[in-house]
């Protein structure tokens, strides 16, 4: 199995562009179940939850091609609208493909997700919002099963801020008869970015980005054309990387403003931060302070860059208070920081990181989930000697080659097999 091996101590510096957007291109590649043809994409990020997403939809009958960063989706029906157990444990996101099966086959069989190392992560949600549009659901044998002639336009009120319940409302409703609001919805950039490819497909959508969505259901959709929208998740972890280094790093081919929620806490810590049409740029800094950071649905700080931002805050000067308010065991990571030095004190949804510049010593050390994988890569870049990160296919679910990119701005740190 694959480890990366990063010796600390290189100051990053120079341009690094960014990949296509993982959580964007994840339901826009299944709300291609929506329409038979040929849907087009390009900047498709070379990920493993895009290879599992392909396995999926080749199962659905679609043939997939892909060249470098384009994807071409060819749709047929499918002779069963279902997603077996073997293709959606390998990831959760493969509940998306539950709206877009629903309302175009009028049913749909999808395995329910295993469990998630970052919390029970349940799909509620998923399933009353198609109960809402006028599904009925049963659940057997680990399978969801949902049926419905035709969707039903509805009201939908979240509870909760959902971003794959948010999207699989979104999808399902394209088709559905009548008119569809949903209230209390995701506002991600990911969300935005399905919503203009589904209404370059014919939908009749209004709000995305906000609060409150309305859905006008039509009759059929047909393929369009789309490049997926830059990944914010990976832009934020380079800036971060440069930044702990106390390097001069540029993050190109990015959308600075959906990373507005990092630039305003990294500007907290005291980092000159500088925003262009594309790019955003971090000057090296010898020093800077803790902040307190607390995740939200966006534009709030995102949970996904939770881990990261905590060790940018080991090597502050001062104490931090981390408090994640989206899942309820996105800590794992701190372990595995306490290994390599860092002190810092979880408590159930908040933890207390106490800055030392510099004391952070190489080690041995495991991926537990995606992010935490990336935030175990920048620990490396700042301690003494080497740390070696295993299960590294957790990174290789949402990083496209993080290593390389990291060792093009002058990281030592390499894949070992
Ligand atoms: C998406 C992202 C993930 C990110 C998360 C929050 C993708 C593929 N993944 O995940 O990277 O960390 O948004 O920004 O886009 N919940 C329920 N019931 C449900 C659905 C969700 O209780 O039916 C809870 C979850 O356990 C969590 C919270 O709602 O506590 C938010 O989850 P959600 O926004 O749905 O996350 P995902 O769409 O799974």
């Amino acid at each position: 199995m694959d480890s990366i091996a990063v010796v600390g101590g290189n100051t990053l510096n120079g341009t690094v562009d960014v990949s296509g957007s993982k959580n964007a291109a994840l339901p826009i590649l299944f709300s291609t179940l929506l329409a038979d043809g040929v849907h087009q994409f390009e900047n498709v990020p070379q990920l493993r939850d895009i290879d599992s997403t392909e396995l999926l939809l080749s199962a659905l009958n679609c043939d997939i091609e892909r060249a470098s960063h384009s994807m071409t989706v060819k749709v047929t029906p499918p002779g069963k609208p279902e997603a077996s157990y073997d293709l959606v444990r390998k990831m959760r996101a493969s509940i998306l493909c539950l709206g877009p099966l629903l309302a175009r086959y009028g049913e749909a069989r999808v395995s329910l997700p295993g469990g998630c190392a970052i919390g029970s992560r349940p799909i509620d949600l998923h399933v009353q919002t198609m109960q809402r549009l006028g599904a009925e659901i049963e659940v057997e044998g680990g399978y969801v099963i949902a049926k419905a002639k035709r969707l039903q336009g509805e009201q939908i009120l979240f509870e909760r801020v959902t971003v794959g319940g948010t999207e699989n409302a979104l999808m399902a409703a394209t088709l559905a008869r009548g008119t569809t609001v949903i209230e209390n919805a995701a506002k991600e950039p990911e969300i935005v970015d399905l919503v203009h490819y589904l209404q370059s497909m014919g939908a009749r959508i209004e709000g995305e980005g906000t609060s409150v969505i309305t859905i006008e259901g039509v009759d059929e959709l047909v393929p369009s054309t789309h490049r997926i929208v830059a990944d914010r998740i990976e832009a934020g972890t380079l800036l971060i990387a440069g930044a702990i280094t106390g390097g001069c790093v540029t993050v190109n081919q990015c959308v600075p403003s959906h990373l507005q929620a990092l630039i305003d806490k990294m500007r907290e810590c005291g980092f000159s931060i500088h925003t262009d049409e594309k790019s955003v740029s971090v000057d090296a800094a010898d020093e800077w302070i803790g902040t307190d950071v607390a995740t939200a649905p966006y534009p709030s700080f995102p949970t996904d860059l939770q881990a990261q931002f905590m060790v940018l805050m080991t090597q502050a000067t001062g104490t931090s208070v981390i408090t994640e308010g989206i899942f309820e065991n996105r800590f794992m990571h701190v372990q595995e920081l306490v290994r390599l030095g860092a002190n810092i004190t979880p408590m159930a949804q908040v933890a207390i990181v106490r800055g030392e510049p510099g004391g952070l010593s190489g080690a041995k050390v495991m991926a537990t989930d995606l992010r935490a994988s990336a935030c175990l890569v920048l620990a490396g870049l700042v301690a003494e000697g080497v740390t070696t990160v295993n299960r590294i296919y957790h990174l290789d679910r949402g990083y496209e080659l993080l290593e390389r990119k990291l060792a093009g701005l002058g990281a030592d740190v390499k894949r070992v097999s």
